[in-house]
């Protein structure tokens, strides 16, 4: 089984490479500069272009997706497009354009997040891409056929990413990444389809 990672050299896509790879499945990594090969989620033709070249697959998942953090009253609309074009659109076209590169049974995975369930400041416009992906994943996995599902997962902050974002996050348990790659692996493995993993604990 052949699964692309984009973001698989991030913190969270680095433990779920661990974790598919602890599993036998083929695993190849993509990123803007890191990985086995190159793409920006932001364009459709780099999208197109690594789907070129690495072929079909079984299963494609994001761990990636910007954000600017901006407080809302001084958030403008060019501050809000980051989120749109990255963590929304990037995600939501790789799995337009990737459903063309999918074998039989495969599978698609998206990256949200627990700031659209439990707000912190300055994180609206990661919660707004965020609902928007979920709200997708949802409605995309009825019209899918082939046997082609299509989850997200949305994790808490991680173990590992908490000394960086202690202060945006004060009272949350963050949660450690291996668990959260558990739930990439049961994407993958198992035969849910619409469904957004919540690892909030
Ligand atoms: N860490 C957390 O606590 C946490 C919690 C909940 C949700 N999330 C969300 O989960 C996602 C991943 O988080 P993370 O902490 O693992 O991030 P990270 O460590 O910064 O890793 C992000 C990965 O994505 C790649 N990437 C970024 N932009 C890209 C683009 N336009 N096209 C292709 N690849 C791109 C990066 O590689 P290149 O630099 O080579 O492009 C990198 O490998 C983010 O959307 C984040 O908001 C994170």
């Amino acid at each position: 089984m052949k699964v692309i990672v984009v973001g698989g050299n991030g913190t969270i896509g680095q433990a779920v490479v661990a974790k598919l790879q602890a599993e036998n499945y083929e695993v190849l990594t993509a990123g803007r500069t890191s990985g086995d090969v190159q793409v920006d989620m932001t364009s459709s033709e780099s999208i197109e272009q690594m789907f070129q070249k690495i072929g079909d697959v079984d299963a494609i998942i994001s761990t990636a997706g910007a954000a600017k953090k901006v407080l809302v009253e001084e958030m403008t609309p060019e501050d809000n497009l980051v989120a749109v074009q990255s963590k929304l659109l990037g995600q939501i076209n790789l799995a337009l354009i990737g459903q063309k590169y999918l074998r039989e049974n495969g599978s698609i995975t998206l990256t949200t997040g627990v700031m659209k369930d439990d707000p912190i400041a300055m994180g609206s416009s990661s919660a707004m891409a965020n609902g928007g992906v979920a709200a997708f994943v949802k409605s995309a996995a009825i019209d899918l056929t082939r046997g082609i599902r299509i989850n997200c997962v949305s994790p808490n902050v991680l173990e590992e990413s908490y000394a960086q974002l202690k202060e945006a996050f004060k009272g949350f348990v963050p949660v450690p990444a291996e668990r959260v790659a558990q739930a990439y692996l049961k994407s993958v493995a198992g035969k849910q389809s619409g469904q957004e993993y919540q690892v909030y604990e």
